[in-house]
């Protein structure tokens, strides 16, 4: 089923998007590019991947370039951003994706898997969101270009509410970017920058691959999903492209659930 193409919703907006070259950030980065914005794919691993993202996203006729940085240190950040706003003079939307998993049962796991999970989930997130909001309190409101002054979508998780044994790393770093978000919405709303998140479900992506590639896990997973289907990363993107556009532009500080009604459970959905 071919999905109806959505508006130039975000003509002539430039859009940072962190873990652009795998799986959600991927799906977000080229739908951005649809949607008319041109944009930075972040990687901090696997350069061809994001030059094929690059490719893709040129092919809507907007302009791409893939930067290396790892969204944990300060340094880079900055060094992301500054280069950012030297080649597409400014930053409209950062879309803070990348994040990891490092599975452990409690007593197995190791603070290097906490440190790492929280490093790169929580503290990429604030540090981007930082550089970020730097660059749109210097710009301003560019109504030409959008009635805001800037838009960070965080990339959050049902696990910002749902508990997730064996994987506490995980879920801490989720429920902390729930208040960061919530926390940097308010604090930025005043200078006309609106900060949300998406909470993704179950997608179908590297990240959780053992969770959906067997049919047995498909249908395990199934069970905890009412709308019965495992999320494709587009699901994601195209939420993301709606939030960071003026259609969206009275929506501060809200997180939007795209889960198949995960965050339902435990219900008593019947059938299939
Ligand atoms: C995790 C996935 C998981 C999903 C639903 C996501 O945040 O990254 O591994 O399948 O939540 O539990």
């Amino acid at each position: 089923m071919s999905l109806p193409s959505a508006p130039q919703l975000l003509r002539g907006q430039k859009a940072l998007v962190t873990g652009a070259n795998s799986g959600i950030g991927k799906a977000t980065a080229i739908a951005l590019g649809r949607a008319g914005a041109d944009v930075v794919v972040n990687y901090v691993a696997g350069r061809d991947a994001a030059e094929d993202v690059v490719r893709e996203i040129e092919s809507s006729g907007v302009r791409a370039y893939a930067y290396e940085a790892d969204v944990s240190q300060e340094d880079q950040v900055g060094a992301m951003v500054s280069h950012m706003v030297r080649e597409f003079g400014t930053v409209d939307v950062l879309v803070a994706n990348a994040g990891l998993q490092r599975d452990a049962a409690l007593t197995d796991m190791t603070v290097e898997q906490w440190r790492k999970v929280l490093d790169v989930n929580l503290t990429g997130q604030f540090l981007c969101a930082r550089e970020a909001a730097k660059e749109f309190l210097r710009r301003g409101v560019v109504p030409e270009v959008s009635r805001s002054a800037g838009k960070v979508v965080c990339m959050s998780s049902v696990h910002q509410v749902i508990p997730w044994s064996g994987h506490v790393n995980y879920a801490s770093s989720k429920g902390g970017v729930q208040m960061l978000m919530a926390t940097l919405a308010q604090e930025l709303a005043p200078h006309r920058i609106r900060v949300n998140a998406v909470a993704p479900g179950a997608i179908r992506t590297p990240i959780n691959r053992s969770a959906w590639d067997t049919p047995e896990a498909e249908s395990e997973l199934l069970r905890l999903i009412p709308y019965r289907r495992v999320g494709d990363p587009e699901d994601i993107a195209n939420v993301v492209v709606a939030l960071a556009s003026d259609l969206f532009d009275y929506v501060v500080g809200s997180t939007i659930y795209v889960d198949g009604g995960m965050t339902l459970f435990p219900g008593f959905a019947t059938g299939g």
